[in-house]
């Protein structure tokens, strides 16, 4: 989708461990440039090692894509693609000390980067409404009531600071029917997307990176959350549009020009053996816009 080509400039707003990036340098050979993102000084230094070999092709900045304009040597209309590869890396799971996984005790932390509150310091302080809300609402977590109500109540014996302690609540709130591990697991997912505001990150990005293709240039987005991928969806479909205006409305009073072409009528998932290869991508959803010439 993204078609990397020679002499192109191509934006990887999740550099990770660096594989996509890789990907494109090499497609993108001899002099294709890549800026690379990512919030996280850990995957930044990963990826500098990784991609050593492209030195003089490659820029990396330890930033969220959110505040891509800030970007230095970043210009509208300047590149020819880029890549969002949403979410939490494997090396990010898989670091004990991040406190993203439930299947290791750790301290209850879940930040991308050093910006931002850790979980433990929201969930000693937030109230239950609220920590309500961001189960049901990021989580779909059908439990979040009760689980929120067995938070609020034990952080008065005792604070929540640890993975292991929190997995262990939530799991005494859900019924054995219920399936408390999944409960875990959502609960996880909704408390990471709270602290890193993943959302409001999201919304930023896709915006910004439209506006930083040239034209014919592609915006390649891969989701793991339907909240996410509705919102991609959503985007590209209010950007693909010519008009705006209420359906009661009998003419077209606004100005709104479509500014991308969908590429992808249905998300793009992974194939049996992609995800027999690597069930980390079994939620992948890939979907994909190209700027309009005349936009
Ligand atoms: C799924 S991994 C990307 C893996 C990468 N595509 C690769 O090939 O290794 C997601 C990465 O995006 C980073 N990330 C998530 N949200 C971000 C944001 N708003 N801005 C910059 N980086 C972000 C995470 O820190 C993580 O390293």
């Amino acid at each position: 989708m993204l078609r990397p080509r020679s002499g192109g400039t191509y934006l990887d707003g999740t550099l990770g461990g660096g594989s996509h990036a890789e990907a494109i340098l090499e497609a993108s050979s001899p002099d294709g440039r890549l800026i690379g993102l990512d919030r996280d000084p850990a995957a930044i230094d990963e990826a500098r090692r990784r991609l050593a070999r492209f030195e003089d092709r490659v820029e990396f900045h330890n930033a969220s894509f959110a505040e891509v304009d800030r970007t230095p040597g970043l210009e509208w209309g300047m590149l020819d693609g880029a890549l969002l590869d949403l979410g939490v890396s494997s090396a990010q799971i898989d670091d004990k000390a991040r406190g993203f996984s439930y299947r290791q005790d750790a301290p209850l932390d879940m930040r991308m980067g050093p910006r931002g509150e850790p979980v433990r310091e929201w969930l000693s302080r937030a109230e239950l409404s609220e920590i309500q809300r961001i189960l049901r609402e990021y989580g779909e977590e059908r439990h979040a009531h009760r689980i929120a109500r067995v938070i609020v109540r034990e952080r008065g014996r005792a604070p929540i600071d640890t993975t292991g302690r929190l997995r262990e609540l939530v799991e005494s709130a859900v019924p054995a029917s219920g399936h408390p591990l999944k409960s875990v697991a959502r609960v996880f997912q909704a408390l990471r997307i709270l602290v890193n505001d993943e959302l409001g990150a999201l919304a930023r990005g896709l915006g910004l990176s439209v506006a930083a293709l040239r034209p014919g240039g592609r915006l390649v987005v891969i989701a793991y959350h339907s909240l996410e991928d509705r919102m991609v969806k959503h985007t590209f479909r209010e950007l693909a549009s010519d008009c705006v205006c209420p359906p009661d409305f009998p003419v077209c009073r606004c100005d709104k020009r479509s500014e991308v072409e969908v590429l992808t009528k249905r998300p793009v998932v992974p194939s049996v053996r992609e995800i027999e290869a690597n069930p980390r991508a079994r939620s992948a959803r890939l979907r994909a816009a190209e700027k309009k010439r005349a936009a």
